[in-house]
């Protein structure tokens, strides 16, 4: 009987514990059902697809973890392996650089060379979203059915054309993107259709839970690790030579292994659990907000019951970052596909929350406003989506700007970490300027500094938790600003200062709780202002 190069090599896999050495195809079958007669594949190369906010830091820490395993991470954007390669790195992430400078240009190499680095490596990890010079920024479908929901795998299908088109003999092709449910299977299907004789290619679901801002700590210190594959013998090999990676410094018991779809079900499933206690807590605020409770601590009486846990509970300006709105979104898709429209409608009502918490937000500072921002100056404190990272991608800063431009409000704008080409591009997206992409020139100005920023404004808006802004000087800023002098707190920073702010003199409004405050105080308006014009003049000004 002819065996084919497949089964030739599963044999060399066995391991021959008694002297015979031919295994017939049919004996291959038998013992294949017993794993443990595998044997162990060791990975000693990888390449990662994307070099990104999860390729990059995943691939370096595990560079750092693994010395004797050779990682390259790979990109089709040169700029950003430019960065990687350089001293100031493509992405912000705490005590990421000083893991990037432990093994760069030892066994952690970043490059362009996608087919080499594909080629050599052992394991394959998939962690593309999308290309950065596509005008979209978020991987969730822009075009056609499915249309701002369903997940544009296009980027993942050509990193699966170009892994089978440059491999040989056998590599574990391994998704670490956020994925809807089957993707594998489309993965596969690409694979089995291109085939050669010498090609086995397996794969294997790895999603990744870091959350930007505590990258590092949550990928040397993980909660879980999450690896789903085929339950078949080969499936099971390749899980193993992947825990094995992993096992380098996690925790066997925190290394779950599950059926290839549960795992990529699980991903989706966790982000729309932790979006959905946003939109919670973000409901309770508005109630809060109507009824003089305080939705801190309401967080925290319902926090301490222990089946409820305190995490995720702050109330907020809204939830923003490249995962939780397009996974929802595709969970949604999924469900609607699948005939579940009551599921669909559930999660749906998730991102509709928050859309509302952001318009809220906006709407209360027109109304304290006396109605109108039309020509007022605004300081916007905070445009990344969290505090400690410079990404910006669905940042609900975006959207309190758009609501604010629409009413022809002046933007000055402040954030410790975003770079101004970044602000300028997110706001000139057509869904944020509309018809009008001129309108970005005319109303918005970056600026390097906070103090700066807020100079003759009439309202001061924390977009983004940045632990800076509890500590700015804000007797300097309040001396600044026009009066009545507004702080909007979106991100619940400025509560222990309340008492001081008011006593300076701002009026100050947050989520989640009235902050009631005295009768407005009358303060002279600085020389140069709008406001300045209609005081009666000084007895100087007369003479
Ligand atoms: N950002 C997060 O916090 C986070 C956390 C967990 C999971 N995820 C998931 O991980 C995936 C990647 O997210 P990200 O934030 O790192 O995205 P990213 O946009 O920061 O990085 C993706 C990179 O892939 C590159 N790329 C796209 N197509 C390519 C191709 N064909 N060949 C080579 N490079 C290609 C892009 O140029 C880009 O640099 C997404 O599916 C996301 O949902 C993200």
């Amino acid at each position: 009987m002819k065996e084919s190069p497949f089964l030739l090599q599963w044999q060399t896999w066995l391991r021959c514990d008694d002297k015979s050495v031919f295994i017939s195809s049919q004996a291959v079958t038998v013992r294949l059902v017993n794993p443990v007669e595998i044997e162990m594949f060791e990975i000693k190369r990888i390449c990662c697809i994307g070099a990104g906010y999860v390729g990059g830091p995943t691939c370096s820490v595990i560079a750092q973890m693994c010395p004797e395993i050779t990682v390259t991470v790979v990109d089709v954007n040169e700029t950003r392996i430019k960065a990687w390669n350089s001293d100031t790195l493509p992405i912000y992430e705490p005590g990421l650089k000083e893991v990037v400078e432990s093994c760069r240009g030892k066994n952690l190499f970043f490059s362009t060379d996608i087919p080499s680095a594909i080629k050599d490596a052992d394991l394959v990890f998939i962690s593309v979203s999308h290309a950065v010079s596509a005008c979209v920024n978020t991987p969730t479908k822009t075009y056609g059915m499915g249309k701002g929901r369903a997940a544009d795998l296009k980027f993942i299908e050509s990193c699966a054309r170009q892994i089978v088109e440059v491999s040989d003999g056998y590599k574990i092709v391994t998704e670490k993107s956020t994925v809807p449910v089957r993707a594998a299977e489309s993965i596969r299907r690409i694979f089995d259709a291109n085939t050669k004789p010498s090609l086995n290619l397996q794969v294997l679901s790895n999603p990744e839970f870091l959350a930007e801002g505590t990258a590092v700590r949550d990928l040397k210190e993980p909660d879980r690790v999450l690896i789903g594959g085929d339950e078949t013998p080969e499936g099971q090999r390749a899980i193993r030579a992947l825990c094995a990676v992993y096992e380098h410094w996690v925790p066997k018991s925190r290394i779950i292994t599950t059926n290839t779809w549960s795992s990529e079900l699980s991903k989706l499933a966790a982000n729309a659990f932790l979006a959905q206690r946003i939109s919670s807590i973000n409901s309770i605020s508005a109630l809060c907000e109507a009824t003089g409770a305080d939705v801190e601590e309401v967080a925290k009486a319902i926090g301490m019951d222990q089946r409820i846990g305190s995490k995720f509970l702050k109330a907020s300006v809204g939830f923003g970052g490249s995962c939780f709105q397009k996974d929802v979104l595709n969970l949604v898709y999924l469900c609607e596909a699948l005939n579940l429209p009551e599921v669909a409608s559930y999660w749906q009502q998730v991102i509709d929350m928050n859309e509302y918490q952001r318009r809220r937000f906006a709407c209360r500072i027109i109304d304290c406003l006396f109605n109108t921002v039309t020509g007022k100056k605004i300081a916007l404190l905070g445009f990344s989506f969290k505090k400690d990272t410079g990404d910006t991608r669905e940042s609900s800063s975006i959207y309190i700007s758009k609501y604010l431009m629409d009413e022809g409000a002046k933007l000055f704008i402040y954030d410790p970490k975003v770079l101004k080409q970044q602000i300028i591009y997110d706001l000139s997206q057509p869904s944020i300027s509309e018809d009008n992409p001129e309108r970005v020139s005319e109303l918005v100005t970056i600026t390097s500094d906070p103090y700066e920023a807020c100079q003759s404004a009439h309202a001061l808006v924390i977009c983004t938790e940045w632990d800076m802004f509890r500590e700015l000087d804000y007797e300097k800023i309040y001396k600044k600003m026009l009066k009545p002098a507004f702080i909007f707190d979106g991100r619940r920073v400025l509560d222990h200062l309340h008492a001081e702010l008011q006593s300076i003199g701002f009026q100050i409004e947050t989520i989640g709780k009235k902050v009631t405050s005295a009768r407005i105080p009358y303060t002279p308006a600085i020389v140069g202002s709008r406001t300045a014009s209609t005081e009666p003049p000084t007895k100087k000004a007369k003479a």
